[in-house]
């Protein structure tokens, strides 16, 4: 059955990707059928989508961040006179059960892109007057919910798309998404926060890409402050975490501000184990196989933060021997290390993951784009024990983004796939170094602006529409 699913306008390239993976979560095997109310922008909050059952509905709103809500649609039309028309050719055997006497309901009256007033509300309302509505208006927890929406932002410039003509829907509401959970896991009242602690909103993302559910588990090679696992144990995963700083998996900032401690903070169970171990050199390689659910992570790309791996720069050079830690400073040794370029680290990873991930495990972690060049069609890694699900973008500045990757695990670990993947892994290196290495994408990033080559006045040239900034 077709069902109206509006969105929340932000993230836009997340919202559908994430619908799909949470109806493969609850069961759905083909893909989506999707279509846009007449004349809308594939960007608009508005969808229709072809759905098995209303439970499935139900569950893929009610564990989504980015779905406002999903509706059995009763109507619609470009103005009132067509919408009523449209709810009363709608089969009463679909109505009549909801609109019984002994039952209660609330109608929500919702003007996308415009605030309306009071008025303006009741005069709306009364417009539905002619539904023959026998149960009683309750409106803190009906029976039944009903939803009145509009997109006035026809023709305008506040940063919707533009589109020809209003659509006026009504609908019986299924369930909506829970962002409250974001007030309760914002990173502002977390008690250990690092610098690229990942927001709540884009943790949930990730782990609903993932498809993340009790009794799994899910890893995080590079757990920092934990916001990662902290999303997965939330919606029931267990959890392990990795990270090569010492002083991040043990230390944190003294006993109640730790990574154990945001766990605790929310109620939530601890991780299985977090782990001193370096993505370049993981001590499981090649000892444990197919354990994981999951693997989730925001790798160090070199922005913000630069990945680094085992051993010091002369120890790399090979210039020095293996290096032993004297005993007596073995208590508080911080082994040292070097720079360890993002082509390494996605491909370290990749590895890891195409290890020990089940089959039909997800690999979920951002990739870095730079916004210049081939960036409308930009190439993203590979390896032969995974299928590509989807990329959604991030717009982070007008220099560079970042990508969403999904991928699924769909070929078993073997000798001939390591040497497969490295012989992918090295023709994609040669044709992506230039940012790819060491510090060329810090340096793009942050590089001064060039009046020249962005135009001399961004201000006056920036869209009214902002798209993917949302
Ligand atoms: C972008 S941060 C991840 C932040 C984390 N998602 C959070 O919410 O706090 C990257 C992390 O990778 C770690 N890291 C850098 N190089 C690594 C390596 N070779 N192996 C494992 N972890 C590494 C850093 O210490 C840092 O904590």
């Amino acid at each position: 059955m077709w069902y109206l699913c509006v969105f929340y306008h932000r993230l836009l390239e997340y919202r559908k990707a994430e619908f799909e993976s949470l109806a493969g979560l609850f069961g759905v095997e083909t893909s989506l059928e999707w279509s846009l109310p007449k004349e809308h922008h594939p960007d608009s909050p508005f969808h229709f989508v072809n759905l098995p059952s209303e439970d499935v509905a139900e569950q893929i709103a009610n564990r989504s961040i980015l779905v406002r809500g999903i509706y059995e649609l009763w109507g619609e039309g470009q103005d009132f006179k067509e919408l009523e028309e449209a709810i009363k050719n709608y089969p009463d055997d679909r109505k009549l059960p909801y609109l019984a006497p002994e039952s209660t309901f609330r109608i929500t009256i919702d003007s996308f892109g415009k605030v309306i007033s009071s008025q303006e509300k009741r005069d709306r309302l009364q417009m539905l007057a002619f539904i023959p509505f026998k149960g009683r208006v309750n409106l803190k927890n009906p029976d039944h919910k009903f939803n009145l929406m509009d997109n006035d932002y026809y023709g305008s410039s506040n940063g919707l798309p533009a589109i020809a003509k209003r659509r006026i829907f009504f609908g019986r509401e299924i369930g909506v998404a829970d962002r409250k959970i974001l007030q309760t896991y914002e990173l502002k009242s977390r008690k250990y926060l690092g610098p690229t602690a990942m927001d709540a909103e884009m943790a949930f993302l990730m782990a609903n890409q993932a498809q993340v559910k009790p009794g799994k588990l899910v890893f995080d090679p590079f757990v920092g402050t934990g916001s990662i696992l902290i999303a997965a144990a939330h919606f029931g995963a267990m959890t392990m975490g990795a990270d090569i700083d010492i002083r991040v998996v043990r230390d944190g900032r003294g006993p109640e501000c730790n990574v154990w401690s945001n766990f605790k903070q929310y109620g939530l169970p601890a991780p299985i184990s977090l782990l001193r171990a370096d993505n370049n050199l993981p001590p499981w390689r090649p000892g444990l196989r197919e354990v994981f659910d999951a693997i989730i992570c925001d790798p160090p790309y070199g922005v913000r933060a630069g990945g680094r791996k085992s051993g010091g720069r002369k120890l790399l050079k090979g210039i020095i021997g293996p290096y032993t830690v004297p005993d007596d400073k073995r208590t508080d040794h911080i082994p040292s290390t070097a720079s360890y370029s993002l082509v390494e680290c996605v491909h370290d990873l990749l590895d890891t993951a195409a290890r020990m991930l089940v089959m039909g495990g997800r690999l979920v972690y951002f990739y870095p784009v730079l916004r210049e060049d081939d960036y409308t069609n930009p190439t993203f890694p590979e390896h032969p024990c995974f299928k590509f699900v989807t990329s959604c973008e991030q717009i982070l500045s007008y220099r560079y983004s970042r990508v969403l990757l999904t991928m699924v695990k769909i070929a078993p670990y073997s000798e001939e796939i390591e040497l497969a993947a490295k012989i992918k892994h090295l023709d994609f290196k040669e044709n992506h170094l230039k940012w790819l290495e060491d510090g060329n994408l810090h340096s793009a990033v942050f590089r001064p602006a060039d009046a020249n080559i962005h135009g001399d006045d961004k201000s006056s040239s920036k869209p009214k529409y902002r798209g993917k900034y949302v």
